[in-house]
């Protein structure tokens, strides 16, 4: 059966066909995932997105979106990175640029973007296409949707080889490694283990194999259940790290001053940047992940509030990483600048040494894992949801498809710690390269163009519509910020960083 139907937009007045024996096929595969069915109707204006379903389902409550954002910005970023960033970039007053990022430039843009996906419910790059058409704006921004996709499967890439480090090391936990070691004993076991590829591989294969699995049965299924438990066990964990470390001796004069206390001579320009692409990677912003997210959001929820909510846990726990592990790193005559080593060498010592150890070392790192999985398949779904719409594919197919592009382009993560460790492209290797041109260069250049998206091109009557803000104040501050002091910030740190300033 081939049925055609007709979509009306505001601003064209002519009729866009859809053809939607696709649609209908689609329709099945969102509800065999638990989804919702579509219902079509002549759609018209501005109550366009107040009708307007995704094909893939939607969440099933305000929590579930919750859950699932806050799943994708908690995860490696917050546990791994936060804590070796602020480690190589001299603490205090890294950190303090960051948080002021956070709060400047990132829950704005995480408003603004997860605004657009709801009003268009499309994978980014149909999202940017339409609302571009909406507004009468140039079809280029739908390069902005590509980009994003693009920066999702580079990270992915390197995301799948860390967190395949975590597995491994939920595994060395149950079998007692890190019983009684020392610092030395845990570097070797670290070095021992990312120089061997066939390893490294093995547990990335194994993870892009799990994220694949569960993006193939729909983001809203499976992933709900998983993450309500998750998230509030990670958070007990780490609040118990915490209270090992302050048993530790150097928890306040050094743990806690080298985090909070501000030593501006210490940081670069160059920290300044690393420190706002934290803002962004950490917070899932810049490159379609929260504005996917954002397209499954029922309308009636407030988009304000549920991004305060998120980027604040978001915060405090890559905080709690750091006050739990930089007193270990001290009190064990560590470097606070080792790199992307560094919990990997400084919790296992906790574990290996505190009471319980065992257990909480176990149960640290499958969780570590968790909160990797509920991100990694943000990063993969935009690009899913545009097979999906686009190349008739089913969820399946085009999870096989992105999973085996990921997969393949992990590898270079995987020999930049070994046999390519010599391999260097602009003094970084593979590994750095690849997380520089993501996090501190396609993330924030993605914010920057949907904050002027969100704040110039679009009409006011369509951001005030769809923000829904609470009162008209916090309307106008969203908007000033959106239009004037995001932009700029990051544009200033763009130019900085390249010497204009
Ligand atoms: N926010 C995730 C983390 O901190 C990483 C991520 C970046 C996820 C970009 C989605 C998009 O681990």
């Amino acid at each position: 059966m081939r049925v055609r139907i007709f979509k009306l937009t505001e601003r064209n007045n002519f009729a866009i066909l859809l053809d939607i024996t696709a649609l209908v096929r689609k329709a099945h595969h969102s509800r065999d995932s638990g989804g919702e069915s579509i219902t079509l109707e002549f759609l018209l204006g501005t109550q366009m997105t107040d009708i307007k379903k995704s094909i893939h389902g939607e969440w099933s409550s305000r929590f579930a979106f919750i859950l699932a954002a806050t799943g994708s910005a908690v995860g490696l970023g917050n546990i791994w990175k936060f804590p070796y960033i602020a480690g190589e970039n001299g603490g205090g007053a890294f950190v303090l640029v960051y948080l002021l990022c956070v709060l400047l430039i990132g829950i704005p843009i995480m408003m603004a973007e997860t605004m657009l996906g709801r009003r268009s419910r499309q994978n980014p790059i149909d999202t940017m296409i339409t609302l571009a058409d909406e507004a009468g704006a140039d079809k280029n921004w739908h390069y902005l949707g590509w980009m994003g996709v693009i920066a999702g499967f580079l990270i992915l890439s390197y995301y799948s080889v860390i967190a395949g480090w975590a597995s491994a090391y939920t595994v060395k936990a149950f079998f007692g490694s890190f019983s009684g070691a020392d610092a030395t004993e845990i570097k070797s076991l670290f070095d021992g283990f990312v120089g061997s590829p066939l390893q490294l591989m093995f547990w990335h294969s194994l993870f892009m194999l799990a994220t694949m699995l569960i993006v193939a049965r729909g983001v809203n299924t499976g992933l709900e259940k998983a993450v309500r438990f998750l998230m509030p066990s990670l958070f007990v964990l780490l609040i118990l790290l915490v209270g090992y470390a302050m048993t530790t001796g150097d928890y306040y004069d050094q743990g806690i001053a080298f985090l909070f206390s501000p030593d501006f001579s210490k940081l670069t320009g160059e920290g300044v940047l690393i420190a706002m692409g934290h803002a962004f990677f950490t917070l899932s912003l810049g490159m379609g992940a929260i504005m996917i997210y954002g397209s499954y959001l029922p309308k009636d929820v407030s988009i304000a509030k549920t991004v305060y909510l998120i980027a604040g846990t978001d915060t405090v726990v890559a905080l709690l990483a750091g006050i739990a592990i930089f007193p270990i790193v001290f009190a064990s005559g560590l470097e606070p600048a080792v790199g992307p080593g560094l919990i990997f060498q400084t919790l296992p010592i906790a574990f290996g040494n505190m009471t319980g150890g065992w257990f909480f070392g176990v149960l640290f790192f499958v969780m570590l894992v968790f909160a990797a999985l509920s991100s990694s398949i943000s990063l993969i779904e935009p690009a899913v949801a545009w097979l999906v719409e686009k190349k008739d594919m089913s969820r399946k197919q085009a999870c096989i498809w992105s999973g085996a592009v990921t997969w393949l382009l992990g590898l270079a993560t995987v020999f930049s710690f070994n046999a390519w460790s010599n391999v260097k492209v602009f003094d970084r290797t593979l590994f750095q390269l690849l997380d520089y041109l993501t996090a501190n260069l396609m993330l924030p250049i993605g914010g920057f163009c949907i904050a002027v998206f969100a704040g110039w091109i679009m009409t006011q009557q369509h951001t005030t519509h769809e923000m829904d803000m609470p009162d008209a104040l916090s309307y106008k501050v969203w908007r000033f910020v959106i239009r004037y002091v995001s932009p700029t910030a990051v544009f200033l740190v763009f130019l900085n960083v390249i010497g204009v300033l």
